[in-house]
Order: structure tokens, then sequence, then C-alpha cells
């Protein structure tokens, strides 16, 4: 259908007084007895165009255009509106492309975001969603760039697999065989023999193993794609279903990883500040007030770089009462994480040297014997959004950490392969690409981030 974006009739001086076919939604219809006026959003703006329907000058306005949620084509001719200096459309003709019933979901103004999330495939309509959405597809655009400018290859890792990358039990399984006759299979071997690939398999966590892989042939690699978590834990920075960003770098230490870490943090919060300022205001208007200024701090200076052994002390210093108490060798709760991020530091912490019993297997063993080079990226709001390593380079020491855990090595041999053949430094991170789009856009919630959270009971 010919048309023309309502984006560039809004941006584009060139269209003044001109003839334009537009298409779009109606977002607010005003009818009275000469003029009526109908606020149209085809998705391209967060602003809407208004068209300006002249009754006198012949225009006649469809009774269905009227209505809240209807699609319609207008054609008419843009001109400057007076009092703000926006473009808005003089219409001649305006058809209607689809009627919209009195039972549309978004008849009232304000929807609560709980509300919206029972329906995924109507909330995307709203101010809300048309911001998140496109400010998602710009941060996703901005990693490319990022790391391809960088000389990253990107690597599309296996979303099935059979290893288990974080060890922590939070696989989905994959599976043909559903509930089997009783007594068809002696054992879970046998089960899983005559399984579709032979052997259990899963739903890959994260791309690292593979992507290490990658990196041990052509350096620099990241993957960009979902990992999947079978974590029952409900809360608002969790989802069964999360996009995963995993740069891997040969020849990388600890310090490399934090410096690419940061780098690429500010690359996306900059490019996102300098094409989404419509949006930006929107967040800060609507979510959370003082935004801009948030993420100018975080361009204008360095992340903290804290030991987890300091705040560990740190936090056993201050005058709150956590919920879990700290002790050196524990796990951090978000509590914790954003005492430290939100209360200390005020800023983005790259926690590095976790105990090794709370991290996982692959990461490089520090020679205290205690400790592992790993970090995690904690940030105000949200907590961890970042969580990465040095890896175990040595053969034995990785052996020794995965016999420890008790794992089965057969599942890794690709894995150890890389240790065998030619092994260097290495190591990298993984982002979680919906806590990232959390951060910059103040939202609280994140099933408010992506278009369908997959939660536990939750698959709409
Ligand atoms: O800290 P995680 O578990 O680290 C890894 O998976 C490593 N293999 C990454 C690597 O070094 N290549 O997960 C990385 C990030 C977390 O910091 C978090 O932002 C995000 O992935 N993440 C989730 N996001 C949403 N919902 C979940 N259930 C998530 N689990 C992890
Ligand atoms: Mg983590």
């Amino acid at each position: 259908m010919k048309h023309t974006d309502v984006r560039e009739i809004l941006q584009s001086a060139g269209w003044v007084g001109k003839e334009a076919t537009v298409c779009g939604w109606v977002r607010t219809a005003r009818d009275s007895k000469n003029m009526a006026f109908l606020a149209l959003n085809d998705g391209t703006s967060l602003t809407h165009l208004q068209i300006v329907i002249d009754k006198n000058a012949g225009t006649a306005l469809p009774a269905e255009a009227a209505k809240l949620g209807a699609a319609v084509k207008v054609v008419g001719t843009v001109v400057v509106n007076e009092n703000n200096g926006t473009h808005e459309v003089n219409a001649k003709e305006i058809e209607v492309l689809g009627v919209c019933p009195p039972d549309y979901p978004l008849q009232k103004k304000f929807q609560k975001l709980e509300t919206l999330r029972e329906m995924p495939h109507i909330r995307v309509r709203t101010n809300t969603f048309n911001a998140v959405f496109r400010v998602r597809s710009v941060m996703a655009a901005a990693i490319h760039r990022f790391f391809q400018e960088k000389g990253f290859v990107y690597v599309n890792t296996p979303l099935i697999t059979g290893s288990d990358c974080e060890g922590a039990g939070e696989m989905f399984q994959v599976t043909t065989i559903g509930y089997p006759e009783p007594g068809k299979y002696k054992n879970a071997d046998e089960y899983y023999a005559d399984d579709f690939f032979g052997k259990k398999a899963g739903l890959s966590v994260s791309g690292q193993l593979e992507g290490e892989g990658a990196a041990m042939a052509l350096g620099k690699i990241y993957t960009f794609g979902p990992s999947f978590r079978a974590e029952k834990s409900n809360t608002v920075r969790h989802v069964a279903e999360f996009w995963h960003v995993e740069p891997e770098v040969a020849f990388a230490e600890l310090p490399d990883v934090i410096e690419l870490a940061e780098e690429m943090i500010k690359y996306i919060i900059r490019d996102y500040m300098e094409k989404c300022p419509e949006e930006l205001k929107f967040f800060e208007q609507r979510f959370q007030p003082g935004l801009t200024e948030k993420l100018m701090n975080v361009l204008n200076n360095d992340f903290a770089i804290v030991d987890y052994t300091d705040a560990i002390e740190l936090l056993k210093k201050a005058d709150v009462e956590f919920q879990y108490p700290v002790e050196w060798g524990c796990d951090l709760q978000s509590e914790h994480e954003r005492y430290i991020t939100e209360q200390i530091y005020k800023k983005p912490v790259f926690l590095i040297n976790y105990p090794k019993a709370i991290k996982s297997f692959y990461m490089k063993q520090n020679p205290d014997g205690k400790t592992v080079a790993a970090t995690d990226l904690l940030v105000p709001g949200v907590g961890e959004i970042i969580g990465g390593s040095e890896r175990e380079a040595d053969l034995d020491k990785l052996l020794a950490a995965m016999n420890e855990r008790g794992m089965r090595l057969d599942d890794y041999a690709d894995y150890l392969d890389l240790r065998k053949y030619g092994s260097v430094p290495h190591g990298g991170f993984g982002l979680g690409f919906e806590r990232a789009i959390m951060y910059v856009t103040g939202m609280e919630n994140i099933r408010d981030v992506i278009f369908y959270p997959r939660t536990v009971g939750n698959i709409r």
C-alpha cells in the first residue's frame, strides 16, 4: 500500500505543502460539528500525527474512523501547526481499513503494567511498549555494531545442547518421548538412548562452552541469541527465555574482560541516547525521574572494581538489616548487590574474585586456592546485568574442578579438548539483554521489556 511513515512526515520539512498518504491506528479522536481531529500512530514514531478534518471543506469523517484503535488511511496535505510548530495533515479523504469495536481493551487512558501483561499482543500498541521495543531494537543493533567494529566474529551457538554450561541444573529438557508406557524403559539411560538425539538433551543456558571453542580459532567472537533457564524464581529480573550477549576472547585475562564490558555498556548507552531522545524523555517522565542524568554519569565515570572479600566487609559494616545474613563465602542476594551499587558506590560496580564454591566450574582458579577470576557487573536499580570470568585454561585444574562437582566428563569432551590443543588464557562474559534494557529505560520488571515474557507458570 503506497504511503509514507508518520515518522518521516513529522520529521522532514520537505513534506510541508505536499500531499501525503498516511496509514495508522487512531489513538484519540475528537469530533465536533465543524472540525474533527484524529491522533494517528503507525508505530514508526512515539509522537502521533494529528489529522485535521475540516467538515466545511467537504472532508467526510466515516463514523468508524473516529473509534479508538480503528485502522485508517488518510490522504491530505502536510501543514505546520501554527501553535506548536509540529507537522499535521489536513485530510481530504479518510478510508477505514479496519474497524475497532468498543470492547478494544485499550479504551482506558492509563492501564496498569500488570494488566497490560495479560495481553502482550495488545500492549505493544501503547506508548510505553512502542518506546520499549524501539529502544530494544536500537540497542540490539548497537551491540552488533560495537562488536563488528572491533573485529569480533558473530557466531551462532546451538540452542539444543547436551551440556549444562552453568551446571546449576536449570536446563529445560528437550525430548520427543513424553510419557512412556509404564515399564517400557528399565532406566534413564535406556530412555535417553531411545530419545530423539540418543542422549539427554536440553535448551542451552549459555552459548559460552561452544563460544570458547570458536574463540580458540577465530580469536574474538560474540553470540547474541536466546538462552533458557528453568529457574523457579519468580522475580522482577528472571525470565525463562532471555536474550544473551556473550563475547569470548582469546588471550584475554580478567582485566581485559572487564575493560571490554565497560566499553560495551558505554557504547550502547551512548548510541541509545543519541538515537532515541524522544523515548528517553518519555521514560524519564513516566518511569524514572533523573534517568538522563544517571546515564550521563555512567558515560562520564569509570565503573568501580571491588573485590568480593572487600564487598563482604562493607556489607557487614552496613547499618541495615538484610533479609539474608552476609558471611564470606555466601552467594550475594539481590538486596546485597543493590546495596553495594546503589548505596555505597552509586554507580556500576564490577565485583571480582568470588569464592570458587559459589561460581561455575570453568572459572580460572586464583593462586589463593579459594577464589576464582570471576566478575559480575552490578548496576543501580537492577543488580547483576553481566556475569563473566577468565576461564581456567589448565587442563588438570579444570578436571579437578569438574570432578569436585561430580560432573560427567563425557558430556564435556569437546570443551576439555580446548585445554589439550593449544590452550591459551581467555575469557568472556554474558550480558542479559533484558536487564540492560531495564537499566537504560528505568522499567522495573523484566516482563515489561520482552515481547512475550516466559516465566514459571506462565506461557501465554
Ligand atoms: O551469570 P550468568 O549465569 O553467566 C553465564 O551464563 C556465563 N556463561 C556467561 C559468560 O561468561 N559467557 O548469566 C549471564 C547474564 C546474567 O548476568 C544476567 O544478566 C542474565 O545473563 N541472566 C538472566 N536474565 C534474565 N533472566 C534470567 N533467568 C537470567 N539468567 C541470567
Ligand atoms: Mg551470574
